[in-house]
């Protein structure tokens, strides 16, 4: 006998839940963290920070005093994952959102798949994604003229320069102490305002203001289903708790 959770096989109670949940409601918002991408075999942020990276500070590489510290720095790290992101693929996790949406659309309904991951699995499953809250690893942005590059300049080994004013080129990511993009931010409140269903995947809620979209749908009687193989911030708020990872639980339940 083990004490730890047998996220392999999920309970069925928290399954049949809900399943049923998910088939009643007509608008489903989908709010994906880093543990959406995990069974892809993309580390979580502090996962990641191992082998070449194990020695730095999250705050030396995501954060705009980083940046102007060592913009080499900071961009070789961001290179290593943008890099990274074209070996692997949506897992199957995503490719039940993706297949939920179909389903939704086919009976008039639909989902918005809003997430604070900088990958771009969703959109690879074929899901519509309403906001990248947290940005985007593909496609960096000018610091000075905010003109944007194409997906490719993120490869570069060397920092690309501005083709519009010459200044330099970063990532385009949301890093600590900076503000979300606006539209992003508006897109994903409207879409957990008027949805009928929240799904939460594979976040551990504790970074802001991303984290209080759950408690936005919670306040308004919206159900949750949060997917998450540990308790996490945000499981106090959910209507069903399903211990389990994404790629077992999502297909099951859709
Ligand atoms: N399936 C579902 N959930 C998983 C899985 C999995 N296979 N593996 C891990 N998890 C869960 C963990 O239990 C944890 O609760 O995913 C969560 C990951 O938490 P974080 O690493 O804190 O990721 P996230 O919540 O997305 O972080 C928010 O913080 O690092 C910054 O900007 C970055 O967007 C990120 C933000």
């Amino acid at each position: 006998m083990s004490d730890s959770p047998d996220t392999d096989s999920p309970s069925a109670d928290a399954l049949a839940r809900a399943a049923a949940l998910v088939a009643e409601a007509a608008k489903v918002c989908v709010f994906s963290g880093a543990g959406m991408s995990a069974e892809s075999g993309i580390p979580t942020f502090r996962d990641a920070l191992t082998g070449l990276w194990e020695n730095y500070d999250p705050t030396d590489l995501a954060s705009p005093a980083g940046w102007r510290r060592d913009p080499d720095l900071v961009w070789g790290w961001y290179r290593d994952r943008a890099v990274r992101l074209r070996e692997v693929a949506p897992n199957d996790g995503h490719l039940a959102i993706a297949e939920l949406e179909r389903l939704k659309r086919a009976s008039t309904g639909r989902v918005s798949v809003v997430t604070q991951n900088v990958d771009d699995l969703h959109e690879r499953a074929g899901s519509t994604v309403t906001a990248h809250l947290h940005g985007s690893l593909l496609g960096p942005r000018c610091e000075a003229c905010a003109h944007r590059g194409e997906a490719k300049l993120s490869l570069a080994a060397e920092r690309p320069r501005c083709p519009e004013c010459g200044a330099s080129l970063r990532p385009d990511i949301v890093w600590f102490g900076e503000m979300l993009p606006e539209r992003e931010w508006h897109s994903a409140s409207e879409a957990v305002a008027a949805c009928d269903l929240l799904i939460v995947i594979g976040t551990s809620g504790v970074v802001r203001p991303a984290a209080d979209l759950p408690l936005l749908a919670a306040e308004s009687g919206t159900p949750i289903i949060e997917v998450n193989p540990e308790p996490s911030a945000l499981t106090p708020l959910a209507t069903v708790y399903v211990e389990s990872t994404a790629a077992v639980a999502l297909p099951a339940i859709i």
